[in-house]
């Protein structure tokens, strides 16, 4: 059974729908440890409801990126945790983190990408014209946004759509695909080759 580590900073929906899967058996998995990097995030809440440890470790005041995401391996090591979950954490990986759990740190990005990378995803979408918009969830390597993706699906832009409206549509989808995701590699369903991920047949 997997071990999840997830890292939030905000407000958790990608977290709780994880929690939801767990719970109704969809995904056969555990989460061991919460980490936010914002004390006051929305998300731990979710987190103490399911009985999920969280601790709090803020990125600010240490002296490079790659001495805090030391500080975060330490944490998922000693919860002995072998997938890392980004779940709208808003911070970008160094590779030490990265190389401590390799091709182990999975992320939701709500575009398709390649398109839309980085923040605003919806609005960049919004503002392009888009017809299709969508959701990626993907291994994590240290250029943002840009590692072997494991599974996406697209939603419609409709004419009237604000950031809001195509937001909730996405989302919805976010939360059906990230746990799917997590569930094809427990189950060693796929291995990378080169920048892809690809599924092994059953
Ligand atoms: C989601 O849209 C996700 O794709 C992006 O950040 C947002 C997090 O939402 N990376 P939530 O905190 O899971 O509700």
């Amino acid at each position: 059974m997997l071990t999840l580590g997830v890292l939030i900073s905000g407000r958790g929906s990608n977290l709780q729908a994880i929690l939801a899967a767990i719970a109704d058996g969809r995904l056969h998995a555990r989460v061991a440890v919460v980490i936010s990097n914002v004390a006051d995030a929305p998300g731990l809440a979710h987190a103490s409801a399911a009985g999920v440890p969280t601790e709090v470790h803020s990125h600010r005041g240490w002296p490079s990126r790659e001495d805090y995401d030391a500080r975060l391996v330490q944490v998922l090591r000693a919860h002995q945790v072998d997938l890392v979950c980004l779940a709208g954490f808003m911070r970008r990986l160094t590779s030490v983190l990265i190389d401590a759990f390799p091709n182990r740190v999975l992320n939701v990005h709500p575009s398709l990408l390649p398109a839309f990378p980085g923040v605003d995803a919806q609005r960049q979408a919004l503002d392009y014209g888009v017809r299709v918009a969508g959701c990626t969830v993907h291994l994590v390597t240290p250029t943002v946004d840009a590692g072997p993706i494991v599974l996406q699906a697209a939603v419609p832009v409709a004419d009237g759509d604000t950031v809001e409206t195509l937001s909730a549509r996405i989302l919805r989808e976010e939360h059906r695909l990230y746990p799917e995701a997590i569930r094809l590699i427990g189950e060693g369903r796929g291995r990378v080759e080169g920048r892809r991920w690809l599924s092994d047949p059953r």
